[in-house]
């Protein structure tokens, strides 16, 4: 309908991401500097009410389907349940999804599933303590494990677990991994690494490609495509782990973006609209918000975010510009 967030190549965001704070407690090396970074203050940030009134606005009258949270770690938003509470009790029901770092999971996996959650997404880089800490700078590979465990326990399932490999520091687990996930019941899904560390670290040579982690798996696992049909709008392409019914899925966001089919729309802590992960622009919902607009005049300036998304984040092109705003701050 015309109510919809749609853009001018015929795609429509139906799945919203919602960074519920920039800050975090590991201190991923592909992410941000061992300093951390100069965080959001409090006025700055969405309040509860705000987030959960733009995020009805998205379910009841733009169309918004899904509602992920993400950060920097969602798990350190002191209002996390009560606005994830408040978003799955809209109508008609949004998917409710969190992608958190781990921590503190195990403690709080009840009270989410309780409040709404369906499932999580957990980053676990590798199997090893002592490469953990060398990768998040934290010493926290039990918390994780932890949380892993009782996510699963409290039926946020499924379980999928997203890993980025560091040449030379994890890049040798690829398989490791996948045997684990597969014996604990969790979906691996491996990321290439996108530029979007704050440090603007990234260097295309010394990414681990798509292509390098199949050959990887392969070593180790036959692997089969799995059906088309059943990847949709997910950035994630899926294979068959020796012919099923195990998957493995690999992200490849630089060398084979899925940016076509994308229905993705983002909001960050601070209530900016994106409408690419890539974007240089944003476009400012808090400011009208707190100005006094209507729901009427904030879905309106949401439609035209959406309407202004391009083709495609640009990574293969020369002229490509690493957003300004990191990852951690963007919501990943
Ligand atoms: P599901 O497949 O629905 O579980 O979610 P997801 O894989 O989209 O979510 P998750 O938050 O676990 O993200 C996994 C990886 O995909 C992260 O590295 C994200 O940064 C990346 N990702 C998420 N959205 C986008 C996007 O719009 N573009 C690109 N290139 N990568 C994205
Ligand atoms: N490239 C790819 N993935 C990244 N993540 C964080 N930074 C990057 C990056 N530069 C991953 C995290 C988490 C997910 C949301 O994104 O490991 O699993
Ligand atoms: Fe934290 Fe995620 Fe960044 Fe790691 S990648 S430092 S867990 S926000």
């Amino acid at each position: 309908g015309a109510g919809m967030l749609l853009d001018t190549y015929g795609r429509r965001a139906v799945d919203l991401r919602v960074s519920l704070t920039d800050r975090c407690n590991l201190r991923c090396t592909y992410c941000m500097p061992e300093e951390g970074l100069s965080w959001l203050g409090k006025p700055e940030l969405l309040t509860d009410e705000e987030i959960v009134r733009l995020v009805a606005l998205a379910v009841g009258t733009l169309g918004v389907r899904e509602v992920r949270f993400t950060g920097g770690e969602p798990l350190l938003r002191p209002g996390l349940v009560g606005i994830i509470a408040a978003c799955a009790a809209l109508e008609p029901r949004p998917e409710v999804s969190l992608t958190t770092n781990g921590i503190g999971l195990a403690r709080i996996a009840p009270a989410l599933r309780d409040a709404g959650v369906d499932r999580v997404n957990v980053s676990l880089d590798t199997l090893d303590p002592d490469t953990f800490a060398t990768l998040t700078r934290r010493r926290r590979h039990q918390d994780v494990l932890d949380g892993l465990a009782a996510a699963e326990a409290a039926g946020l399932r499924p379980v999928k677990l997203n890993a980025v490999l560091m040449r030379g520091v994890n890049d040798h687990e690829a398989a490791d991994l996948l045997g684990w996930a597969i014996e604990h019941g969790y979906q691996l899904r491996f990321i290439e690494q996108m530029p979007l560390d704050a440090q603007h670290g990234w260097d295309r040579s010394r990414m681990v490609t798509a292509e390098e982690i199949l050959e990887l798996l392969r070593a180790r696992f036959e692997l089969t495509p799995e059906p088309s049909t059943a990847r949709g709008a997910a950035p994630a392409e899926r294979w068959l782990v020796d012919g099923g019914p195990a998957t493995v899925g690999v992200i490849a966001s630089v060398t084979r973006p899925f940016c076509r089919a994308c229905d993705r729309t983002r909001l960050t802590a601070d209530g900016q609209i994106r409408n690419c992960l890539f974007a240089t622009g944003e476009t400012d919902l808090r400011g009208a918000l707190r100005s006094g607009a209507s729901d009427a005049e904030l879905a309106e300036l949401w439609r035209a975010a959406m309407w202004g998304k391009k083709a495609g984040a640009g990574i293969d092109q020369p002229e490509f510009h690493q957003p300004e705003r990191p990852m951690s701050a963007i919501g990943g």
